[in-house]
């Protein structure tokens, strides 16, 4: 099966969830960030996964990513990526396709770790694709100071993340869709 995995990612966090995703999927799966992949290349692919981190309670904007770039980078810490396309326009880029779809965030936990996978979901669902399940979402944790991509994951998360993508692939036969 030949899936694609796209992702926005600041601090590596959601980039190791969709690698890790993609482990899971199965070898031949295709792993990107929002410049790397253009959203004319999805024809093709029999599944498409779409990962985010939570925003302000949705996926990042420009104004999260401008508050972002106003943080004070202290040294030895890892500056965030603020090269890659919003996922929201890339998602707006989609052009109208039928393929299966599945939607991740990463967040915190608690009352704000959400409406990351549900806007996924619901954008992916406006251009046509076949949502296989609900998105889910994959935790972490607050850190002052970020040393190393992806340090910001909950234990257990990559492991979830990885038998997540196996289910995924086990659903990603035909008929299986949910309205
Ligand atoms: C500007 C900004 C707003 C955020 N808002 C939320 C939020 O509303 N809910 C939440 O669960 N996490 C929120 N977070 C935490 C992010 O989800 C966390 O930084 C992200 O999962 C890290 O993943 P990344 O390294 O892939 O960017 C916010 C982070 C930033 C930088």
């Amino acid at each position: 099966m030949d899936a694609l995995v796209v992702y926005e990612s600041l601090w590596g966090n959601t980039a190791a969830v969709a690698r890790a995703i993609a482990d899971g999927i199965g070898p031949s799966t295709r792993v990107a960030h929002t410049g790397e992949v253009s959203p004319d290349d999805v024809v093709g692919f029999d599944l498409l996964v779409v990962g985010s981190p939570v925003h302000g309670m949705s996926l990042p904007t420009a104004d999260s990513l401008k508050s972002v770039s106003r943080r004070a980078v202290g040294s030895g810490e890892l500056p965030a990526d603020l090269e890659q396309p919003l996922l929201r326009t890339w998602l707006r880029d989609l052009p109208e396709t039928e393929v299966a779809a599945a939607a991740f965030d990463t967040r915190v936990k608690g009352f704000v770790g959400r409406g990351g996978a549900s806007t996924i979901e619901r954008l992916l669902r406006a251009k046509g694709c076949q949502v296989l399940t609900s998105g889910e979402g994959f935790v972490v944790l607050n850190q002052r100071a970020v040393r190393r991509a992806g340090s910001m994951l909950k234990e257990g998360e990559l492991h979830r993340a990885q038998e997540w993508g196996a289910g995924l692939k086990r659903l990603a036969l035909p008929g299986k869709a949910v309205p």
